[in-house]
């Protein structure tokens, strides 16, 4: 299986190049702020639960987040590997995701981070807000703080597998097509790997 991490801050065109991505290399993708959404949309128990985190910018439990990933990949016995888009965000949900895919015999690929700096972050979020319904993405305060919880509990998964080899940063400025092209060109090297 080719199992990839789409890493970066928010805004920084993971939900944009995994689409693309996942049509090249036929693999299933799995957003776990879309599945959030999605059951936000419902008003489903989840979603409730979900939502009194991702309105404040801040991160839903662990346990729930990780038994959310766990059912979707069950869900989809048959696939060729997975594009994991958001997800893990903290240590712990990438030891859990480490140990499911072990328990199927595989594991990370790779982990391939967008790298965009705060202000372009920013600028990209409050436009996107304009057009995605998303109330996180329409308050300053909120996007800052989504910022902040990202350097404080999320970049740490970046050394997480950097030291297991598996970690790399790709140039997240530029053309869509130009960010793709860096993608797949480190993808291609550690399927070869
Ligand atoms: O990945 P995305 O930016 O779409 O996620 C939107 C929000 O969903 C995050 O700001 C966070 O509140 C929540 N989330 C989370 N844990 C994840 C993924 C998303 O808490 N692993
Ligand atoms: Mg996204």
């Amino acid at each position: 299986m080719t199992n990839l991490i789409l890493f970066g801050p928010p805004g920084s065109g993971k939900g944009t190049q995994a689409a693309k991505l996942v049509e090249k290399y036929q693999l299933v993708h799995i957003s776990t702020g879309d599945l959030f959404r999605y059951e936000m949309g419902n008003n489903t128990p989840l979603g409730q639960e979900a939502k009194r985190y991702i309105e404040k910018g801040e991160l839903v439990p662990d346990e729930v987040t990780i038994g959310m990933l766990k059912n979707k990949v069950d869900a989809n016995p048959d696939a060729k590997g997975f594009i994991f888009d958001g997800f893990p965000r903290t240590i712990a949900q990438a030891e859990a995701l480490d140990k499911l895919l072990a328990d199927m015999g595989t594991g990370v690929t790779a982990l391939l981070a967008l790298d965009v700096d705060d202000e372009e972050i920013i600028k990209r979020i409050l436009l996107r807000g304009k057009t995605s319904g998303r109330a996180d993405d329409n308050d300053e305060q909120i996007i800052r703080n989504r910022i902040e919880v990202y350097n404080k509990e999320t970049s740490p998964v970046f050394d997480y597998y950097a030291q297991k080899g598996k970690a790399q940063k790709i140039p997240g400025i530029g053309s869509i097509d130009e960010i793709f092209e860096r993608l797949c060109k480190a993808i291609d090297a550690a399927v070869a790997a």
